[in-house]
């Protein structure tokens, strides 16, 4: 027995010890790829609108930014947790379009959207005339802009119309000077930045409109209702060789009483914050005159040679079905968009409202009510972001509420006083409620007391 019973022990704990290491090994393997997917999701909950952003968010998840209120605190569910509204990333709508799986789905075969072109009759010969005939039925549903006699220009988000409007706005003569482009302050803290980004020749930002006093050539760029403020907004330098770009990215009734259809030379619309859908980056632009909706559109072709096929067909069929949920076409259980979102933004002011009056640290702008044509009532602008100011003694707000792990965009970068920052409002409902209830409880915590 010695001898062979020895030898079977022996390789008892040999299985043993094999055994062990091995299952030491897969459980190091299963923790790295767990805290490698955790860092992952991070990276991916902190991604949109833009440099701002992106940096921002990195630094905070990673902890390593200055003082001690920007390290997450991982344990205690939501106590630590950065609430991030700096960005206008509008996902609040997700809850809305998960109902309309059915209505919005759409397969693209493989041999679909082989070609460069789309309608080669059209100025915009990359536009599917599928997007076309929504873009037309949505604003003839809502009311908010004339489509009559314009051509439309498709492009990838109203970011890169912005970009080709400038170009096909400014002179393209020998004249040696950019053409100024300005926009009242506080304006859309991007405006600046992708004008001036690639340094060029023929446009460059000039600031403040209201302190524009220059003779010559320029552009107005009028935000209605505006971001940051949400204001109302119509052209303020108003001078003889002025031309406007009109953004209406913000004119849904959701937001803003629809008072008439907009009705100007160049007009830009993005379904980033109309329907939600930020991340199928399609925008659209109304334009009056056919020279500069084919400048536009040469301005895409050499930048990118079109716009996405299976990004306008995407955004073709979210526009057909918001306008079938407005006007009762699609299924009886789903509700109409407009007034989904309106119901949620108006809920969400309320909300706001109430924990700015708690807190007694904080305004908000007030608004006056106007008659919505659309939704045949009288109500005040809920703007897709606050623009929330600091009072008392509190100079820098974005700093201030950056210790209590909120995350916001100064009014520096709009032009305007730190005392005031931008807070969306479009973000997924936990992380707005936790917004609102640190507000409303920062009295009781005397202002600088950062959250553990
Ligand atoms: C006023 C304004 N214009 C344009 C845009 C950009 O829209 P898009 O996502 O279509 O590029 C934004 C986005 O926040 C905006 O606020």
């Amino acid at each position: 027995m010695g001898k062979g019973w020895n030898s079977a022990m022996y390789w008892r704990h040999l299985l043993v010890l094999s055994l062990a290491i091995n299952i030491g090994l897969v459980a190091k393997v299963l923790l790295f790829q767990g805290a490698e997917n955790e860092e992952r999701l991070c990276a991916v909950e902190a991604g949109a609108e833009g440099a701002h952003f992106s940096k921002k968010a990195a630094h905070v998840n990673r902890g390593v930014g200055k003082g001690p209120s920007l390290v997450v605190a991982h344990g205690g569910r939501d106590r630590g947790r950065v609430v991030n509204l700096d960005h206008g990333d509008p996902t609040m709508y997700e809850m809305f379009w998960k109902r309309m799986d059915e209505e919005t789905t759409i397969v693209i075969p493989g041999w679909q959207s082989v070609s460069y072109f789309s309608d080669p009759g059209n100025p915009c010969w990359f536009m599917e005339p599928e997007f076309a005939k929504q873009v037309v039925r949505i604003h003839r549903v809502v009311g908010n802009a004339v489509t009559e006699n314009r051509y439309i220009v498709v492009g990838t988000g109203s970011t890169q119309l912005y970009q080709a409007a400038l170009y096909a706005l400014a002179p393209t003569g020998d004249d040696p000077n950019p053409m100024d482009v300005v926009s009242v302050a506080p304006f859309y803290s991007s405006y600046p930045l992708m004008t001036d980004f690639l340094k060029s020749g023929l446009y460059k930002w000039a600031g403040d409109a209201k302190l524009y006093d220059k003779e010559g050539p320029y552009i107005e760029l009028v935000t209605s209702p505006n971001n940051p403020d949400g204001e109302p907004r119509t052209s303020v330098v108003n001078r003889s060789q002025g031309v406007l770009i009109h953004d209406f990215a913000y004119y849904w009734p959701q937001y803003a009483p629809i008072t008439s259809a907009a009705d100007h030379d160049l007009m830009l619309f993005t379904v980033s914050k109309s329907t939600g859908h930020a991340g199928i980056r399609i925008g659209w632009a109304l334009v009056k005159d056919k020279e500069v909706a084919m400048k536009m559109t040469k301005f895409i072709e050499l930048n990118t040679i079109g716009v996405s096929k299976d990004s306008q067909l995407r955004a073709a069929k979210i526009l057909k079905a918001t306008s079938d949920s407005c006007e009762g076409i699609s299924n009886s259980k789903v509700e109409n968009f407009f007034e989904f979102s309106f119901n949620q933004m108006t809920l969400r002011w309320m909300k706001l409202r109430a924990a700015v009056r708690k807190s007694g640290l904080f305004s908000l702008p007030d608004f006056s009510s106007e008659w919505c044509a659309y939704n045949q009532q009288a109500f005040k602008p809920q703007p897709a972001f606050a623009w929330l100011k600091c009072e008392g003694e509190i100079d820098d707000c974005e700093g201030f509420l950056k210790k209590q792990k909120i995350l916001t965009r100064s009014g520096r970068h709009f032009g305007a006083s730190p005392k005031y920052v931008r807070v969306s409002m479009l973000d997924r409902d936990p992380n707005f409620d936790l917004f609102v209830e640190r507000l409303s409880t920062m009295s009781q915590i005397e202002g600088t007391t950062p959250v553990p």
